[in-house]
């Protein structure tokens, strides 16, 4: 913008009086005018910031398989891959899951609340799935239900054989003003910088009690023939943490699994016989899409590679569920899913069109808070914006501030072997209030119905660190505007 100031052409448009000079200068004048003009769009367009952090650019490169992380755990058939989730719709059972690799064994889980000694018992089932010439280990899994809200229960599975113990806390009851801190990763998959994230994650001050998957596990389908002994070890990898807190399962594309040139014709196999979600407690018919109550947030998880035109089973459930947000009850309104709808990288640019134009005016109407997305490794954070008024025929297909409209987050910066999206859309979209392309996760924590404090952490800095935070205000309880590019 210092052009503006330029004392040149101040004076190159005043210095003759002859016609040629005065046409010249008019002509100056003129090119002066369209700089000024060009450089106050660039301003307008150029709303939020893009970060100047530098790092170093290298490839993403696969854990080996005989990582510590990956250890199998020592004894005759010893549970391995031990994850949980919420098992029904408020946060009162759990799903506990794990794989068992020499024979099926127990399908129990015992536990016990923290102040009480009296064991109880739960039993599961098991199953086991082919993959090409690949055969699974026998995968458990077991719903633990109508717990305490609140309270801290130890759980021992591989009983009879092998006895591993872990631990989980429930959330509280379902209320208002109840705070919960919810963590934040997508498209983990098991590099080395998978595994600084997930370290970063649990050594993250804010301590996360229940973690956001957005999608892309194990990205077991980079190896020949989609390799799913790479399934196991990012069970393995993952299990120190997903062990003890909830992880919320979003499906991504690389957990489609669709090979018809080996044989593998049905769609989602692995994932969905490996993590279960609690999507009958919320009336779905899919495992891929369901929603959740949990603390003071209502979280709503959806397919982007399952059907979700008009009337396909994904969006008559979401036109049905969405009028069933209590915001008195739950006052926070949260969406996953894999593909964003707003993204200004080059990378998977426009891949969540589709869905957006089906599903965001429900979004605004029912002022969802926050949508968390992956799919882009990178991250990026939106000002509330919406692009709804465009009808095919009247022009109007620019997003615009909308108060009522959710702060987008990509959040796929966890790190997997396909490496960092460094390209950037320039000018960077008014819409974009901030982005950098670096590995990372990011923390949710609601304090009450009408403050949550949002951060992001890059994973080259010291686990306090935030590379990006905002006050987030509730839309229902506290709509004001916390745009930070305007
Ligand atoms: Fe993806």
């Amino acid at each position: 913008m210092g052009f503006l100031g330029s004392p040149s052409m101040a004076s190159s448009s005043s210095s003759s009086s002859s016609s040629s000079s005065l046409s010249s200068a008019s002509l100056y004048g003129a090119a002066f005018l369209l700089w000024v003009l060009v450089l106050n769009g660039a301003a307008v367009c150029n709303g939020g910031s893009t970060s100047p952090f530098v790092r170093k650019v290298e490839k993403s490169v696969d854990m080996p398989l005989d990582s510590d992380v990956f250890g199998v755990p020592p004894g005759y058939n010893a549970p391995q891959q031990v994850h949980i989730t919420q098992g029904d719709h408020v946060g009162k059972a759990v799903i506990v899951s794990w794989v068992t690799q020499d024979e099926p064994g127990s399908d129990v889980v015992l536990y016990w609340s923290k102040n009480s000694e009296e064991k109880k018992e739960a039993k599961g089932k098991h199953l086991t799935y082919k993959f090409y010439n690949y055969t699974s280990g026998y995968i458990h899994h077991c719903t633990i239900r109508n717990l305490k809200f609140d309270t801290k229960y130890y759980y021992e599975v591989g009983i009879g054989q092998t006895v591993r113990r872990f631990w989980f806390v429930t959330p509280p009851e379902v209320g208002p003003d109840v705070p919960h801190t919810f963590g934040l990763i997508g498209d983990l998959g098991q590099t080395f910088d998978s595994n600084s994230t997930l370290t970063h994650y649990e050594h993250n001050p804010h301590k996360g009690q229940t973690l956001l998957f957005v999608g892309d596990l194990s990205y077991a389908d980079h190896y020949p023939n989609y390799d799913n002994v790479r399934w196991d070890t990012w069970g393995r990898f993952t299990e120190r943490s997903v062990a003890y807190q909830p992880w919320i399962w979003t499906a991504g594309n690389h957990e489609i699994d669709l090979a018809p040139e080996i044989g593998e014709k049905i769609p989602f196999k692995p994932y969905l016989c490996r993590y279960h979600t609690p999507n009958k407690a919320s009336g779905s018919t899919s495992p891929l899409w369901y929603s959740i109550k949990r603390a003071s947030a209502y979280i709503i998880v959806l397919s982007s590679y399952s059907a979700y035109a008009k009337y396909t089973p994904q969006y008559r459930w979401l036109e049905e569920e969405l009028p069933k947000v209590n915001r008195s009850e739950t006052p926070w309104l949260i969406v996953l899913m894999h593909s964003p709808w707003y993204n200004s990288y080059n990378y998977h640019y426009m891949e969540g069109e589709t869905m957006r134009v089906m599903y965001e005016p429900w979004f605004v109407k029912y002022r969802v808070d926050v949508v968390f997305a992956g799919h882009v490794h990178a991250y990026e954070r939106s000002e509330r914006v919406s692009n709804i008024a465009y009808n095919i025929v009247n022009g109007l297909c620019t997003p615009v501030q909308d108060q009522s409209a959710p702060v987008y987050i990509t959040i796929g910066d966890g790190g997997n072997i396909e490496g960092l999206a460094i390209n950037m859309t320039e000018p960077q979209p008014k819409y974009s209030a901030f982005r950098e392309a670096s590995f990372g996760h990011a923390i949710f924590g609601i304090k009450n119905r009408t403050h949550a404090y949002y951060s992001w952490h890059r994973n080259q800095d010291g686990y306090a660190v935030e590379g990006d935070s905002l006050w987030f205000y509730n839309r229902y309880w506290h709509p004001i505007d916390e745009s930070t590019s305007a």
